[in-house]
């Protein structure tokens, strides 16, 4: 973990400032901005905003997600959202877990809302994120190998069940009010 914030995304957000230093014109205010309007980008630094910006947004989430002995489970609404959309908690972690299981190569799972404040799970390539696709991401996890593989190396599998133990529901369950409010 401390290799992987310090060196993995302490690389993104180094990338990110060197690709938008010296450029105008650039959307203004957060990371999000800029994520939500890659299409108004120039084309010359489009790319490593993408990659570099989608990086540090996303690492930025899942840091603030994970906790050793966070809340182990969705409460209030979130919890009543996610029954009525996956059917149980069970089946929306099954989901969950699928999706970063499944993505072929580098990228991460998402719980997200779409811009109707529906729940949605899917997975996105490399450090695509739910922002550029108008979607707001609740829940994240990095299944690039170097989220893992010092620890679990082959093991995606595993290192998915070790990650869904330690989300700090809470924060999650935060996130997801503040955007229904
Ligand atoms: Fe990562």
């Amino acid at each position: 973990m401390e290799i992987h914030h310090d060196k993995h995304h302490a690389t993104y957000v180094a990338n990110l400032n060197k690709a938008i230093e010296n450029q105008s014109g650039l959307p203004e205010g957060n990371i999000e901005e800029l994520l939500k309007n890659l299409e108004t980008i120039p084309e010359a630094i489009r790319t490593a905003v993408r990659n570099n910006g989608g990086g540090h947004a996303n690492h930025t989430l899942y840091w603030e997600i994970l906790m050793p002995g966070g809340s182990k489970s969705p409460t209030g609404s979130l919890e009543k959202a996610l029954q009525s959309e996956f059917g149980t908690l069970d089946k929306f972690t099954e989901q969950f877990s699928s999706a970063g299981l499944t993505r072929f190569g580098s990228g991460w799972a998402w719980l997200a809302l779409d811009p109707m404040k529906k729940l949605k799970v899917y997975s996105t390539a490399n450090q695509d994120s739910p922002i550029s696709q108008a979607d707001m991401p609740l829940l994240g996890m990095d299944v690039w190998e170097h989220a893992y593989y010092l620890k679990y190396q082959n093991r995606r599998a595993d290192y998915i069940k070790a990650f869904m133990s330690v989300v700090n529901w809470d924060v999650v369950s935060k996130l997801y009010e503040a955007a229904m409010s």
